[in-house]
């Protein structure tokens, strides 16, 4: 397997824009495009992404048809959560539907996949490597940083083990396929079996968190019946 190409920006506007661009005529067959500075940011359904100073912020690109985008998503967070690991072996780190690292149940990166040009995917990782936003009111879930946890490691050092991760994880999933990437995603996932709130675009609903589907999809258990859910944001019951 060919080695990432990564290119190194002082300040860029959203390092998944910058990826997109290259992507129209590809600098390698995968690049990984970094910023130190990132000043406007993208998260998940339509959120900003704070460029807090020392954080990571990163967008890989490579080739991936389509239709193994939702396979991605459990690839990286997966590969996040052993890169961060290996950095800091006594954190208690976990994995929460679909694609967030926590560290002490609180968020410390973030994922943002998007097509691009050429068949392209870009995914962008945002790790909270110095700093956690001050979410205020905005976010009902809460978010930390690796130093606020005592560990103190460059953005460099992470983005060095998560490609190393991915590589392997990527690996895996071309030779065996999607079921091995799922289990060990859910031996890491938090709140399996249990009862869980997810806030979707019109509605709130709860019921026991029972695996993820074949597609992605969380399996949501309620009143008898398995709901498979495509997008929300996923609450404990110690959260509010
Ligand atoms: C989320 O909402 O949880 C996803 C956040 C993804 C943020 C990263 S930071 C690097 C890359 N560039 C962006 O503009 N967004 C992603």
């Amino acid at each position: 397997m060919s080695a990432w190409l990564v290119l190194s920006f002082e300040e860029l506007g959203s390092t998944n824009d910058k990826a997109k661009e290259l992507s129209a005529n590809p600098p390698a067959q995968k690049f990984v495009v970094t910023a130190q500075k990132q000043t406007s940011g993208r998260g998940r359904r339509g959120r900003v992404w704070q460029g807090l100073d020392g954080n990571l912020f990163m967008s890989q690109g490579f080739e991936l048809e389509l239709q193994h985008l939702s396979d991605m998503v459990f690839i990286i967070s997966l590969s996040l959560l052993e890169a961060l690991r290996l950095i800091a072996p006594n954190l208690k780190i976990e994995l929460k539907w679909p694609n967030d690292v926590l560290v002490n149940g609180s968020k410390v990166s973030g994922i943002l996949l998007e097509k691009a040009e050429n068949e392209y995917i870009i995914a962008g990782i945002g790790v909270n490597v110095k700093a956690a936003p001050n979410l205020d009111n905005q976010a009902s879930y809460s978010a930390t940083s690796l130093k606020s946890c005592g560990i103190e490691v460059s953005a460099t050092e992470v983005l060095g083990a998560y490609l190393k991760a991915f590589d392997k994880n990527f690996a895996t999933w071309q030779t065996s396929g999607f079921e091995m990437i799922r289990n060990k995603w859910l031996q890491n996932a938090k709140g399996l079996q249990q009862e869980i709130k997810v806030n979707l675009e019109k509605e709130v609903i709860c019921g026991i968190f029972r695996g993820i589907a074949q597609n992605g999809a969380l399996l949501l258990e309620k009143d008898g019946k398995t709901e498979q859910i495509f997008a929300g944001d996923v609450f404990y019951k110690e959260e509010k």
